[in-house]
């Protein structure tokens, strides 16, 4: 697809033009490179919510006509979830969390309570959710990676063969949420079947951006368990997923117990329900599956592959922009685009991260993240930090922390924004010693609420 100046789906997402304050008092209308921690709403699954809202009852737990209603709603949001997926209808279960962090972690219960000493293989470029709930439920061996961030398959394997199969997963991402590289994952899922290992794809930063196809059981290319979060697509409402054989699930005891997992409960005997009901305690989020379906729905609709290919074109442009801004250094492979989702991080010689992102919002309304991004291990690797480094930031906590600046881009971003994103980050690089020594002295808005506020309360012109 060729690179519009205007995104031709900017106005499916909600407050794409939404004015912020400046700290010149001025208006601005912001601009969000920050949609690898959360994207803003479709405007159907907003729809979706508000027409749902009058019907909206409990989910398998009331025989009036909006609890069975809300109960059907939330069922076939599974079969929505696993046509988008690619999932299995019979073998494979859509198990609703709050996030992919919950999903990820219910699944390292799960099976290291089915399979107590089991070895883990992840990766040096994961999230800390696919990374810190593995370490105290397995014995854990990390794949290593390159100086790009790019991940070692032939460590991995190497660690697999190590192992002689007694790898029970290999948890990686799909794509980083630091440098965006998208890991080859039906390659790697052959790799762990070939050694008799299963495979589970943090897919929060991957399931938004690319076509995803789990592929069928039996193939080697198989993707056997699969979580992401709703809230990084366009729908808020707190739903996540975890897709995953029944068979794991139907085995054992479920890891939160409660109302909803059990058919009969006696002081003497507790029958459990088939999965996935008895791995959702509690009264469900109709709410926010609902959203998510929407969301997946409006995605589908759209077109994965359309889509990938619109976001690598902005990628490519904002990668060729950031390349001639002076004192900026990129991280990541960024030679192919193609191969990344549409993020990059990046430092500025000379200004800490943290400055920077506090310029880019009081003087031109664009929201980046900057820091680690829950990343820790990846991002000292990519930094260079050794270990004394890393103990100095542990004796210092409040000290000016290392760490990177990240823009990352959903389907309404458009080349205009990073235009004007590039513009002022030149402009930031040229009178650093300036705007540093003026920053230093601004205390984070975040500590003024009434200030803050004031667009919400409509004082806005
Ligand atoms: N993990 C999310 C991010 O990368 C929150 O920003």
């Amino acid at each position: 697809m060729s690179l519009l100046p205007d995104s031709p789906w900017r106005r499916l997402v909600v407050g794409v033009d939404t004015p912020v304050p400046l700290i010149s008092g001025a208006y601005t209308t912001a601009i969000n490179f920050d949609n690898a921690a959360t994207t803003p709403p479709f405007c159907a699954v907003m729809r979706e919510i508000e027409e749902f809202a009058p019907w909206y009852a409990s989910v398998h737990r009331g025989a009036g006509y909006k609890s069975v209603l809300s109960s059907n709603l939330y069922e076939k949001a599974r079969d929505a979830i696993r046509r988008f997926v690619g999932a299995d209808a019979a073998r494979d279960i859509v198990i609703f969390t709050k996030n992919t962090t919950e999903a990820i972690n219910m699944l390292a219960y799960k099976l290291a309570a089915e399979y107590p000493g089991q070895v883990v293989l992840s990766t040096d470029m994961e999230h800390l959710a696919n990374d810190l709930p593995w370490r105290y439920h397995a014995q854990v061996e990390f794949a290593g990676v390159d100086r790009q961030g790019r991940l070692l398959l032939d460590d991995l394997e190497a660690k697999l063969a190590k192992h002689k199969r007694r790898v029970r997963l290999v948890a990686v991402t799909g794509a980083s949420n630091v440098t965006g590289l998208i890991n080859p994952v039906h390659h790697i899922a052959r790799l762990a079947h070939r050694y008799g290992a299963e495979i589970l794809v943090d897919g929060a930063q991957w399931v938004p951006h690319c076509p995803v196809a789990m592929k069928p059981f039996g193939s080697l290319e198989h993707i056997d368990y699969l979580a992401f979060s709703a809230h990084k697509m366009y729908a808020p409402f707190g739903a996540g997923v975890l897709i995953a054989p029944k068979q794991t699930f139907a085995q054992g005891l479920p890891v939160y117990k409660g109302g909803g997992t059990v058919s009969l409960a006696a002081r003497e005997l507790v029958d459990w329900e088939e999965p996935p009901f008895r791995d959702e305690a509690g009264s469900p989020n109709a709410m926010g599956v609902v959203a998510l379906a929407t969301a997946v729905q409006t995605l589908a609709a759209l077109g994965m592959e359309r889509l990938h290919a619109y976001e690598t074109d902005l990628l490519a442009y904002a990668v060729n922009g950031l390349k001639s801004v002076p004192g900026v250094t990129l991280f990541g492979d960024i030679g192919r685009p193609e191969e990344r989702v549409s993020l990059i991080s990046f430092a500025a010689q000379g200004i800490h991260h943290r400055i920077v992102a506090k310029i880019l919002s009081y003087e031109a309304g664009i929201a980046v993240r900057t820091g680690l991004f829950c990343a820790h291990p990846y991002v000292h690797n990519l930094l260079g930090l050794t270990q004394a480094d890393i103990e100095y930031c542990h004796m210092h906590p409040d000290g000016a922390l290392p760490g990177l600046i990240r823009v990352s881009f959903g389907l309404y971003n458009d080349r205009r924004e990073i235009d004007r994103f590039l513009e002022v980050l030149t402009w930031i690089m040229r009178n650093k010693q300036r705007l540093i020594a003026k920053y230093e002295q601004i205390d984070d808005r975040i500590n003024h609420p009434d200030w803050l506020l004031q667009p919400i309360r409509k004082e806005a012109p």
